[in-house]
């Protein structure tokens, strides 16, 4: 259960605990504020006693500090009841206040607490564990999965989902539950989703889905197409590291299969109407932080290929904005976990306005792509870095393909030039080798000697400007340093009072053989901040020698073109946001107050 925890510790990482329920009848908790090594040493000095059935916990604090007290799993049932949970209970104090008028007294300050509190007293009046969850299920409001256990019903775990992920591993004369395939892919590939508002429980031998009502549903089996080993660090002193590395392969299998020979794309998956993909007259991509980023640099490249509108924006202000979708939208929602709160809940609200959805995702089976009306797989393969960087790259391309497939699809005049854009795509996996391989040193040196800056700032224009921002949110999240991306052509406009001796500024340069215009405008804000004291860094492509003379620095990338850019010149920016936060002794891969995927809104 450790190791399962191990491989999901990314999705939270601020207390963990167990509980076992022993052969015998007894149920035995240990828990533990910090990271799970802490609860590993404290089950090391006090180990608990041998069972074959249990559930663990790795978390992200909502309600209540990370506390050992307040860390999962909560008991109830004066300690023969213990139960786990991810997500918020928004009905938590009113239950709470009922509960405590019955006598029970509560240890935490989670809402976790009250649910088990309740699955306790439904399970004295039902005297069935799986029951007693299903009324449980009902009772509650907001998004949960719940997993309990109880002393009195030992071989059995019970859970239940509703709007967090929840997924079954299949072994043999062994099942398991996880959030994901992370947790159990040590043991099995064999996995089952289960649907929304649904209930199982599984013993050694056996899985039982129902509904809240007891109907038995059939769970959707599947197979996971990755193995243990990719998601284990590989020799790199960080996921992160290799996930960087891993970047080449991630562009190449997100291309595979969708290219006929004669260069023509085809997207199977593309389960929408070819009609309604003919006649849509706006794009709306809903996403959140990076995700939301790859989509702002896809938007040049649809609008530039299909002629659509196509408007960005980020899920949580969408639902909440009333905005203009109908059943001429194509809204696409770009999800590396596919779990994210605020985009379900987006993808959710622009089906309801009569929008098709196609979801761009990583992560196969999970609640986004299941309830969309297309899904668009990136084949990154897991991502368990906190901070999203493969993915990235792969969102880009799958959004790529998407608009080339409209483009090919409505006919208009960049049809022909399709079969020119795939092949320069084909060869960016071996430009980003290139920049991994020829590249990396001269960023670490950079980051290295930069460990020590308060602010820094990233420029841009174009697609230069959403991979700005990227460049910020990497250095923001991984070194705890103050960090903004900007529009290049935006300085003027307010930020460049910001610039004073010595600030260190990052530009993201086009290519002078894409548009001659962009590239000089980029040049000539470069010398606006060098001229008040900015300590120039510039990322450029080979070949561009002009840029020498306005940078402290320069970082060169492989040549290609203005759209294909972003999936080269992000690459340093990762690089140099993870360097520099190495370089300042931090976790890379579990950055503070963050988590993986975030299931709450
Ligand atoms: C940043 C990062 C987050 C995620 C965002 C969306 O490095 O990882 O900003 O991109 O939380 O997550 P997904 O793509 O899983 O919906």
């Amino acid at each position: 259960m450790l190791s399962g925890l191990k491989r999901l510790e990314y999705r939270g990482y601020d207390s963990a605990g167990v509980a076992l329920v022993t052969p015998a009848g007894d149920l035995e908790t240990a828990k533990k504020a910090g990271k799970l090594s802490a609860l590993t040493d404290e089950l090391a000095a006090n180990p608990l006693p041998n069972a074959q059935t249990g559930i663990g916990h790795t978390r992200w604090a909502t309600h209540g500090g990370p506390t050992d007290l307040n860390a999962h799993p909560h008991l109830a049932d004066g300690g023969k009841l213990a139960l786990i949970h991810n997500g918020i209970i928004e009905n938590f104090a009113q239950l709470k206040r009922d509960l405590t008028a019955d006598g029970v007294e509560f240890q935490s300050e989670t809402d976790t607490e009250v649910a088990a509190a309740q699955l306790a007293k439904n399970f004295q009046s039902t005297g069935d564990l799986t029951q007693a969850m299903r009324v449980t299920a009902t009772q509650l409001e907001g998004a949960f999965t719940l997993l309990a256990v109880h002393a009195d019903a030992p071989g059995q775990v019970v859970a239940a989902r509703r709007n967090s992920p929840l997924v079954i591993g299949l072994g043999e004369g062994e099942n398991f539950l996880g959030s994901d395939v992370a947790a159990f892919i040590d043991y099995t590939r064999t996995a089952v989703e289960i649907g929304q508002d649904q209930v199982v429980t599984i013993t050694p031998d056996s899985v039982v889905i129902t509904d809240n009502d007891g109907n038995e549903v059939d769970g959707v089996e599947y197979q996971v197409d990755w193995d243990a080993a990719a998601a284990e660090k590989g020799g790199f002193p960080s996921f992160m590291d290799k996930e960087i590395h891993d970047q080449p392969q991630a562009v190449a299998d997100t291309l595979l299969g969708r290219l006929d020979i004669d260069g023509k794309l085809t997207l199977d998956e593309m389960h929408i109407d070819e009609t309604v993909l003919k006649t849509i007259d706006k794009i709306i991509v809903i996403a959140c932080g990076t995700a939301a980023y790859a989509g702002q640099v896809a938007k040049y490249a649809i609008e530039h290929w299909c002629r659509v509108p196509v408007e960005v924006e980020l899920a949580h202000e969408f639902r909440y904005r009333d905005p203009v979708v109908n059943e001429k939208t194509l809204v696409v929602a770009i999800s590396q976990s596919g779990e994210t709160m605020d985009t379900t809940m987006a993808v959710r609200h622009a089906r309801q306005q009569g929008a098709k959805v196609i979801a761009i995702c990583n992560t196969f089976g999970s609640t986004i792509p299941r309830e969309s009306d297309a899904a668009l797989y990136t084949h990154a393969g897991p991502e368990i870095a906190v901070a999203s960087t493969k993915a990235f790259l792969s969102q880009v391309v799958a959004c790529y393909l998407l608009g080339l497939y409209l483009a090919q699809l409505r006919g208009n005049k960049f049809r022909d030039e399709i079969t020119t854009i795939l092949e320069e795509l084909q060869t960016i996996p071996e430009k980003v080798q290139s920049i991994l391989d020829n590249g990396k040193q001269q960023v670490q040196a950079l980051a290295q000697r930069n460990q020590d800056v308060g602010s820094v700032l990233f420029l841009g224009r174009h697609v230069g400007f959403p991979v700005a921002m990227e460049g910020a949110l990497k250095l923001k999240e991984l070194a705890y340093i103050h960090a903004e991306g900007f529009a290049a052509g935006e300085l003027k406009h307010g930020p460049i009072a910001l610039i004073d001796d010595g600030q260190l500024v990052i530009i993201v340069v086009p290519s002078k053989r894409g548009r001659d215009s962009l590239h000089a405008k980029v040049i000539s804000n470069i010398q606006e901040v060098r001229a008040r004291g900015a300590n120039t860094v510039v990322i450029a492509e080979e070949g561009d020698e002009e840029v020498r003379e306005f940078a402290s620095e320069v970082i060169y990338v492989p040549q290609t073109t203005t759209l294909m850019a972003p999936l080269l010149t992000t690459v340093p920016l990762q690089i140099f946001a993870m360097e520099l936060a190495t370089a300042k002794g931090l976790d890379v891969d579990q950055p503070r107050n963050l988590a993986k995927s975030v299931t709450v809104e």
